[in-house]
Parts: structure tokens; C-alpha cells; sequence
């Protein structure tokens, strides 16, 4: 089954190879990119965007600018992609235009035009998201789901406790997960999990498609910025991130799924993280919030990607990726 899919990118090394995996992937209708300032500057994600869709030889999908900065914080780019946020990769210059329109016009056109409803995923700060269902509530109905890149129910990476695209912009997120649109969180718990071993990125990066041999010298990209910089001594060469979230679309039975009541942190310094409620019974909160001014409100209840199985992502994100030119 086909699924009409909007991807909101901040391209970004991961977010490269998401955008490869949605343009290869027979299930996967890409009808449209918005950019948002995330990992690097908006118009390097836009810039990005472009160059990666001609080294996929993708049709021409409409790629849309939207947001310059978060809701409330400035931008704080992402410090593992490199100066030009694709690993400092070069790539050729794109012939391709921007669409004229925000993101969150664009967005709202290709909602409100679509024959049936759309999934959006999510891989950046959700500030385009955030400003879409505030602005124009009307498109609620046309999304079918959002499935979003962020999060975690266990560590941070931003920080302790906070994953970045959630902690770069974390009243977005509070607003799209509150927003009642089917949401679906694809978090570090997972995101962490799937990697490529040293031997395959190794024959990408020396293989026959251009397509593969950019994905190969974004995972070498990904390993050589490990922490300490050496050789990854698991033997994996980098993980696939935000390409990820694109696996769990198609081949959503590789995950461990729980549903559970998730909130954005907003203050204090676990600002940014995401609260996934797992208890089984209510609690001393809840309990003592009964008789309280201001009864507790629950948080929303999500579906939560908490497993998932790292090989079977691996195959299927190679499998996808080699079919590339
Ligand atoms: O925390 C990982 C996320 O932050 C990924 O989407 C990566 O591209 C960055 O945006
Ligand atoms: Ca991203």
C-alpha cells in the first residue's frame, strides 16, 4: 500500500539518507519537503534538500522554506553534521527552485488539495508543524498521522535528558503531540539502535551509484564523529537515524510499540525532554492532584517505538538504498 508522504527535513547527514530511503522506497509517495532550521541553517537544509534529490535522480517534488529559527529559542545548530550540515560533504549544485511559498502555506495547499490523507514525518524541530496546526487547524483532518524523529523514553543526546529536535524547539513538540493528530514517536530509543557495519558502508562508499556511494561517506561520516573519533570497536560504521523513522513507516512490525501518555518538559533543565508516562497505576501525582485547585490533565496518550530489530532495519535501509542510481 502506497502512503502519500510530507517530510519536514533539516538536512542534515541523517535526514540525507531519510530523504534517499523516501525517494527510493516503492511504499512511499513523497509529495512534498518542507525545510526548517534545525541541525544546520535554513538554507543550508534547503541547499541540502536539493542536492540529495538530484543524486537520487528524484522526480520533481516540491521543496518548501519554512522556519529560520525555533518558537522561542534561536537557532542552535546541531554540532555533528559538519559546516555545510551534510558532513562537509560535496555535493553538485542543484538546478532545482524552491517552492515560492512558506512551508507552512505550501503545507497547508498540499493538505487541504490531496485526494486522500497524508502522513507526515517528521525528522527536525517540529516549529513548521507547530505553526501549521496553530495557523490552520483546518488540515487536521487531512493528516492521516504524524510519525516524528524525536524524543526519547530513556536519555537524552542534546542533553541528559533531551533529544534534539524535541529539545531545539520543545514548545513545538508540546504542541504537536498535544495536538490530537494520530502521532507516533520514533525516539533514541530506537534512533540509536540502527546502525551499518563497517563492510557495507564500505562497499557503498566504493560501489557504482552515486547515490550509494554518498550514503556510504554519510555513515563514515557518522562514525568518524563518534565521541572519541576512532574506528567504532563494535565494528558499525554509523547509524542510520532519521532514516530510520522512514523503516518504521514501511515495515512498522520490526518495533516494539507501546501507547503511552508522553509530555514536552518545558522548564528547569529537563527542559526538552519527553515524559513517557509507563506506569501501570495511577499515581501519588494523580492522587494527591484529586482534591488540588487544578486537577492534573493528562498528557496526551502516543504510540511509542520503545525496540525494535536493528538487522532488519539495516537490511531493508540497504536493500532500499541500493536501488538508487
Ligand atoms: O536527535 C537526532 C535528530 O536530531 C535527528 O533528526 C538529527 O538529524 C537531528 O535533527
Ligand atoms: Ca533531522
Amino acid at each position: 500500500m502506497t502512503l502519500r508522504v510530507l517530510l519536514d527535513v533539516d538536512t542534515g547527514v541523517d535526514d540525507a539518507m531519510a530523504i534517499q530511503f523516501a525517494v527510493a522506497h516503492p511504499d512511499v509517495d513523497l509529495i512534498g519537503i518542507t525545510c526548517v532550521a534545525g541541525n544546520t541553517s535554513l538554507g543550508n537544509v534547503v541547499d541540502n534538500t536539493l542536492r540529495v534529490l538530484d543524486l537520487a535522480g528524484a522526480p520533481p517534488i516540491p521543496v518548501a522554506a519554512g522556519a529560520l529559527r525555533p518558537l522561542i529559542e534561536p537557532v542552535r545548530a546541531s554540532h555533528v553534521h559538519g559546516g555545510n550540515g551534510l558532513g562537509d560533504i560535496p555535493l553538485p549544485e542543484s538546478t532545482r527552485t524552491v517552492d515560492e511559498r512558506h512551508a507552512v502555506d505550501f503545507a497547508r495547499d498540499l493538505l487541504l488539495a490531496s485526494s486522500e490523507p497524508v502522513t507526515i514525518v517528521a525528522l527536525a524541530p517540529q516549529t513548521n508543524l507547530a505553526l501549521l496546526l496553530r495557523l490552520h487547524p483546518e488540515v487536521i483532518p487531512q493528516i492521516e498521522r504524524i510519525l516524528f524523529m524525536g524524543g526519547s523514553a530513556s536519555g537524552g543526546n542534546a542533553t541528559a535528558v533531551a533529544e534534539f529536535n524535541v529539545w531545539h524547539d520543545p514548545e513545538a513538540a508540546s504542541i504537536v503531540i498535544g495536538s490530537g493528530v494520530p502521532t507516533f514517536m520514533y525516539g533514541l530509543d530506537v534512533f540509536n539502535q540502527v546502525t551499518i557495519d563497517e563492510a557495507d558502508a564500505d562497499a557503498l562508499l566504493t560501489g557504482p551509484s552515486a547515490s550509494g556511494r554518498l550514503t556510504g561517506a554519510l555513515l563514515r561520516h557518522q562514525m568518524a564523529d563518534d565521541a572519541d573519533g576512532e574506528p567504532d570497536p563494535s565494528g558499525y560504521a554509523g547509524h542510520i537515524g532519521d532514516a530510520g523513522a522512514l523503516c518504521a513507516l514501511v515495515d512498522p512490525d520490526a518495533l516494539h510499540i507501546e501507547r503511552h501518555p508522553v509530555r514536552v518538559a518545558l522548564a528547569g533543565e529537563s527542559r526538552g525532554q519527553t515524559i513517557v508516562d509507563r506506569r501501570q497505576r495511577v499515581g501519588e501525582d494523580t492522587v494527591h492532584a484529586a482534591g488540588s485547585a487544578a486537577p492534573a490533565t493528562r498528557p496526551t496518550v502516543i504510540d511509542v517505538a520503545l525496540d525494535v530489530d536493528r538487522e532488519r532495519y539495516a537490511r531493508l535501509f540497504l536493500a532500499t538504498i541500493a536501488t538508487l542510481p
